[in-house]
């Protein structure tokens, strides 16, 4: 079985990622790799972010390895939070307040269009391949939902009545960006 580094400590996401790949790849986060840093995310693009990660990783620990960057992208607020979404409410990286942020933000606005952007950069014999998956949806006024994290509570995906917070993960993956980069990554893998 492949063994690929997963250059985050988000446990959400590492569970979500598990869930797409099943037994097919060993999936290492950090953590568990033993790798104690957060790496920071200085540029500004997803893209650009994604690769200071994976190269990080990589440097360190010389094996294959990848990272995600995801974004929520508002065409009403010009692309933001975008690269911003960890930090829109400033540095205290609270999921609660970036929705504040938001919902603040998006007041009075009729187009509350949105969706997430997901940029996964893979390094693999020391060569760097990317994947993007998109989750087009909307941004609802008010919370829903206990499920996910981040902007789940506001973010209903297209295709659905439901926020993303209102599903299991195996729903959530149904429409879920990162999904959608996975499965480009686990068929380039796979080829
Ligand atoms: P990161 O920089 O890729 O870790 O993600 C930036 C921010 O985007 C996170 O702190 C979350 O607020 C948000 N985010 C990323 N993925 C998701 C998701 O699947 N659902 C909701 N919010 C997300």
């Amino acid at each position: 079985m492949q063994t690929l580094i997963f250059a985050t400590n988000n446990q959400h996401k590492v569970a979500e990622i598990r869930a797409v790949l099943g037994n097919r790849f060993h999936i290492i986060p950090l953590q568990e790799a033993g790798i104690d840093i957060d790496i920071p995310e200085p540029h500004d693009t997803l893209e650009a972010n994604a690769q200071e990660k994976s190269q990080t990783i990589h440097r360190l620990t010389g094996q294959d390895c990848f990272s995600e960057d995801t974004g929520l992208e508002v065409p009403a607020l010009n692309g933001e939070p975008g690269v911003k979404s960890a930090r829109y409410a400033g540095d205290v990286r609270s999921f609660d307040a970036n929705i504040d942020t938001l919902l603040g933000k998006l007041k009075g606005k009729t187009d509350r269009s949105a969706r997430f952007r997901t940029v996964i950069s893979l390094i693999l014999g020391g060569e760097e391949y990317r994947f993007e998956g998109i989750c087009p949806g909307r941004i609802i006024d008010e919370r829903k939902g206990n499920e996910g994290f981040g902007y789940d509570p506001v973010f209903v995906p297209e295709g659905s009545d439901r926020t993303f917070a209102e599903m299991s993960m195996e729903e959530k993956n149904k429409f879920s960006h990162r999904k959608k980069a996975m499965e480009k990554m686990i068929a380039f893998l796979s080829s």
